[in-house]
């Protein structure tokens, strides 16, 4: 990681509730020995919060900005917005109660973690002051895991491939796979089809659905993040369903 600076921080509550005390105000910029760059806390949050970085894993290629907006939840995103997030009373839906732990969640499911960011941790408290910055509103965010799957009726497949498009393309590229993050990312059409050749055509339209709406969790394998029905609506899973020829 390119950035040296080692910022004075003092405890995590402290720090916490000095931030939403000065709600606006830039950490104060301190302990950087000469020839290091120069950060605030806040900036480099931000910084981590867009990097890939935040993990251990070697070949983690995501970075909490792939699923998180800020201040808005983007199209599609699969994460909620978390300005203000680390004052919010529960995370997860209500089940998760501390800021930290849901992190740490989201770094070792989805970003390969083998190591968890702890309250004295530069990096925790500086990720912290970047969303504490953005807002002090601590107004929980829904989400709802769908945790059955019903056939779904069919749909757009123009609309559905806008939804891939803003949806799944950050991660997966365009129908043919091209744009993916990485090569190990498969293609949700051609890929997909070919690893499920011999299932039947209904059975695969049910393990697509299920992989949508659970990602890694249930049971099942992987990195990728869960859709609950904040972010997908049923509707336009039955688009994408129709889009990819489900
Ligand atoms: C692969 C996608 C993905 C990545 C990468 C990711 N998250 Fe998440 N995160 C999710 C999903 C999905 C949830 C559960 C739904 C929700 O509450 O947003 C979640 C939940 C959270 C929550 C709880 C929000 C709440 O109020 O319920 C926090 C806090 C959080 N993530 C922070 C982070 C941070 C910080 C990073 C980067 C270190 C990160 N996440 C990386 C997908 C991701
Ligand atoms: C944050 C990145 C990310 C996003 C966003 C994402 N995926 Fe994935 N997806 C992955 C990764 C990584 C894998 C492979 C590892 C795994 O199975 O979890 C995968 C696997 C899959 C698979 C299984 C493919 C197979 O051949 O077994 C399907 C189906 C899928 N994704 C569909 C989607 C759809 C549809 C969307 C959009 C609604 C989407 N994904 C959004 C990262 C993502």
């Amino acid at each position: 990681m390119a950035i040296k600076c080692s910022v004075t921080r003092p405890g995590w509550r402290a720090f916490t509730s000095a931030l939403l005390a000065m709600f606006g105000a830039a950490a104060p910029i301190a302990g950087c020995a000469s020839g290091t760059t120069t950060r605030s806390a806040e900036a480099r949050g931000e910084f981590l919060f867009a990097s890939t970085s935040v993990s251990d894993f070697a070949h983690n290629s995501f970075a909490c900005s792939t699923c998180h907006g800020t201040l808005v939840r983007g199209p599609f995103d699969p994460g909620a917005k978390l300005a203000g997030a680390p004052s919010r009373a529960h995370f997860w839906g209500g089940a998760e109660v501390d800021f930290l732990r849901s992190v740490n969640q989201c770094r070792r499911a989805f970003m390969g973690a083998s190591t968890e960011l702890t309250a004295s941790d530069g990096d925790a408290q500086d990720l912290a002051a970047f969303l504490l910055g953005k807002s002090a509103d601590g107004a929980t965010e829904p989400f709802t895991m769908v945790l059955r799957i019903d056939a779904l009726p069919p749909g757009d497949a123009k609309r559905g491939e806008a939804v891939a498009t803003k949806a799944c393309a950050r991660c997966h590229g365009d129908a043919s796979g091209a744009g993916r993050l990485t090569p190990h990312i498969p293609s949700i059409i051609t890929d997909f089809q070919n690893a499920h050749i011999l299932y039947t055509p209904s059975d695969r339209r049910l393990i697509f659905t299920e992989k949508v709406r659970h990602g890694g969790f249930l049971g099942y394998g992987g990195s990728m993040p869960p859709y609950g029905r904040e972010a997908l609506s049923d509707q336009n899973l039955s688009d994408l369903l129709t889009y990819v020829g489900l």
